[in-house]
This record gives C-alpha cells, sequence and structure tokens, in this order.
C-alpha cells in the first residue's frame, strides 16, 4: 500500500479565503553579479528584458534586472555595497531566491490578515506611484531569509513598478516556451516541515493537498518527507520539504549546508511542449539530472499509454508519471549556481495535478551520484 496520503480535497469556499491569491507575480533572486545572472536566464532560458533600476535611476545602493517570458517575471538584484540586507543575504547563502511574489487584490488586507494570524511583518503596506499609476506593496517573512511580498497592481499599468525604466536590448534570444510558474519548493530543517505546514494552513489559508513521507522517497540515502501546501484557488502551491534520517547525508541535508539554512530548493517551471523546451534549453547550455536508460525499459508499463513518443523522451531524459488525473512529463536542471542549492524543473501537465512521486527513486538516485561527485555523500 502506498504511504502517500492524498488529503481529501475539503471544499474550498472562496468567500472563506481571508487571503485571494492571482498566482506568482514575480520571483526575486539575490546574486552576486546581477548584470551576468540576467544575461544567464535570457540566453539560456529565452527571458526578455523588461526593466531595470540602479544608480542611473537613482537607486544608490542596489542594481535590479526584470526578465520576463510569457507569464514569468524574474527579478535579479545584486547590492553595490557592503553592509546591507542584499550583500549579507548573498553571503551567506550565494545565489538564491529571495522573494516569491504573489499577485493580491489588496495588498494592505493581505499584509492585515497575514500579521493578524502570526506572519512577521517584512514590510508594511506601501503605495508607489509613477506616471504609469500606483502599486501596493507588503510583505511578510517566511522560512529562512526568504519572503512573501503581496502584490496588488491593478491600477498600474506601466512595464513592472514604479522605481524601474524600461530596460531595451539588442539581444532578444527566442523564448523556450517556459509559461509560468507550476511550484515552488522550500527546504527546511529537521522537525520544520510540520511547523511550516502550519504557517501556511493557520497564517495564510493553504491546505495540505499531498504528503510523502520517508518511505515513499527514500533511496539507500536520500531520504526526505514532503507536504505540498495549495491556496484555495490552487494557483500557488509550495510543497515544502524535510530531510529524514538515511544511511549518509540527504539532498536536503546537502542544500541546508550549502545555503546556510532554509529556503527555496527549486521553482518548477510550466511548458506546454516539454520535448521542444528541453531540446532548446540542452542545446543552450542547460544541464540535466540524467537517470539511467533502463528508466525508459519499464516506464510505460508503469504509466500506460501517452501521447509522446518515448524515444526523444528518453535521448533528452524527460521523466514521466501518472496519477488518477493524467500523467505529467517532467525534468529536473543541475543547480543553477556553483553551490549545490537552487535549482529549476520543466513539467508539462496533461492531466496530472501530482508531482512525480513515481519518479523519486530515479530522481534521487540521480541526485546522489551528483551528490557524491561532489563528495558530498
Ligand atoms: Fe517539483
Amino acid at each position: 500500500m502506498s504511504t502517500a496520503t492524498a488529503i481529501q480535497n475539503t471544499a474550498t469556499n472562496t468567500l472563506t479565503d481571508f487571503l485571494p491569491l492571482g498566482g506568482t507575480d514575480y520571483v526575486e533572486f539575490y546574486v552576486g553579479n546581477a548584470k551576468q545572472a540576467a544575461h544567464y536566464y535570457k540566453s539560456a532560458f529565452g527571458f526578455q528584458s523588461v526593466a531595470y533600476a540602479g544608480p542611473e535611476t537613482g537607486v544608490t545602493d542596489k542594481v535590479s534586472y526584470v526578465i520576463r517570458q510569457n507569464k514569468l517575471t524574474f527579478v535579479l538584484t545584486t547590492a553595490l555595497r557592503t553592509g546591507n540586507e542584499i550583500a549579507d543575504h548573498v553571503y551567506r547563502h550565494g545565489d538564491g531566491v529571495k522573494v516569491l511574489a504573489l499577485k493580491v487584490e489588496d495588498a494592505a488586507d493581505a499584509w492585515a490578515q497575514t500579521t493578524k494570524r502570526g506572519a512577521k511583518s517584512y514590510m508594511q503596506p506601501e503605495t508607489f506611484k509613477d506616471e504609469h499609476g500606483e502599486i501596493v506593496l507588503s510583505g511578510i517573512h517566511t522560512y529562512g531569509d526568504t519572503v512573501h511580498i503581496f502584490v496588488e497592481r491593478k491600477n498600474y499599468k506601466g512595464l513592472f513598478m514604479p522605481g524601474f525604466v524600461e530596460w531595451k536590448s539588442k539581444f532578444n534570444p527566442a523564448s523556450t516556451g517556459l509559461q509560468y510558474v507550476d511550484h515552488c519548493v522550500g527546504n527546511v530543517g529537521w522537525n520544520q516541515m510540520n511547523p511550516w505546514v502550519k504557517f501556511y494552513e493557520d497564517v495564510m489559508g493553504f491546505r495540505n493537498i499531498l504528503s510523502f513521507d520517508d518511505k515513499d522517497i527514500s533511496t539507500e540515502y536520500s531520504a526526505l518527507m514532503s507536504k505540498v501546501m495549495s491556496n484555495g484557488n490552487g494557483y500557488v502551491k509550495f510543497p515544502i520539504n524535510e530531510p529524514a534520517e538515511g544511511k549518509k547525508k540527504s539532498q536536503v541535508e546537502e542544500y541546508l549546508e550549502f545555503y546556510n539554512g532554509e529556503g527555496v530548493q527549486h521553482v518548477a517551471l510550466a511548458t506546454n511542449n516539454i520535448i521542444e523546451t528541453v531540446t532548446e534549453l540542452q542545446s543552450r547550455g542547460v544541464e540535466f539530472l540524467k537517470v539511467p536508460a533502463s528508466y525508459y525499459e519499464d516506464v510505460l508499463d508503469r504509466v500506460g499509454q501517452i501521447d509522446e513518443d518515448l524515444k526523444p523522451l528518453s535521448e533528452l531524459g524527460i521523466l514521466i508519471d501518472r496519477d488518477d488525473e493524467g500523467y505529467l512529463l517532467q525534468i529536473f536542471s543541475k543547480p543553477l549556481q556553483d553551490r549545490p542549492t537552487l535549482f529549476f524543473e520543466f513539467i508539462q501537465r496533461k492531466g496530472a495535478k501530482s508531482f512525480g512521486k513515481g519518479n523519486f527513486k530515479a530522481l534521487f538516485e540521480a541526485l546522489e551520484r551528483e551528490q557524491e561527485a561532489r563528495g558530498n555523500l
């Protein structure tokens, strides 16, 4: 019997959703060199230049580049000086995700609702204006040094937000077909999964829609536990991982060691055609975790009929899994920076609403081979 527990969908009454979310607004990365990072995300992943803030626009302590592809907006930010939050974040964590920004109708209310339920304030509601209208931002802390910023942009028509100018570039690489954020996974410390599950339930009104324990997600070494948290309308999903006892150091422990604490492990990006997307990403130098060829020998026995030919999937290393509602195709990049911390997942959903549990074993064995090569197993 499977120990994965699909938790009954308790009927979500939108009238009682105290924190209605319109999805992910943007993801902001604090990095060591935003100019180069922006170029990497543009060239490798097919983002376009959108907006810029820095000394030329009156910002004296940091530089931010905003890039976009379909509904995905990334902000790459770096510190210009030491002795500030951004420089300290990069010193401690390396490049990583600082902000998971969420679209709201009312940022002041989102802040009031969450802080009254126990969230620690990161930023009180504040209105920013320019000739394109106004935007209201507020923010709360979540695990580690990660924060959620609530973005109210219903009265704003500009490119990104006040304080930014258009970033025009002659380098406009073609899209790789990436569409939107499917989910963002956090790694938290020992025995910290349930407290953070409770945080998302109590403070943000999320529900636990799926759980995996160490019997589901355990190879010889890489045990972990995970609970998937979803907001009321399902637009925002945050799985939370914690390490579990294994023979040797698990992948979550390796992350916690190199990130110096809790943080975002991976951001999953949706595509409508994963074969085309991954073919393109690979040709632009993006590196992926590879499962052994034997994975494809019996995968169709496990997942049944699929629309795609198996050959391109196996050549690219794309994984397949099925649940009651359909199937999904997914693949994981190697870490996006030198520390073995943040990586991307690329996912195409064909009905399935789950997260690829059937692939965990093959995947974690692939991860362990990488961990071993780094001497961290
Ligand atoms: Fe994922």
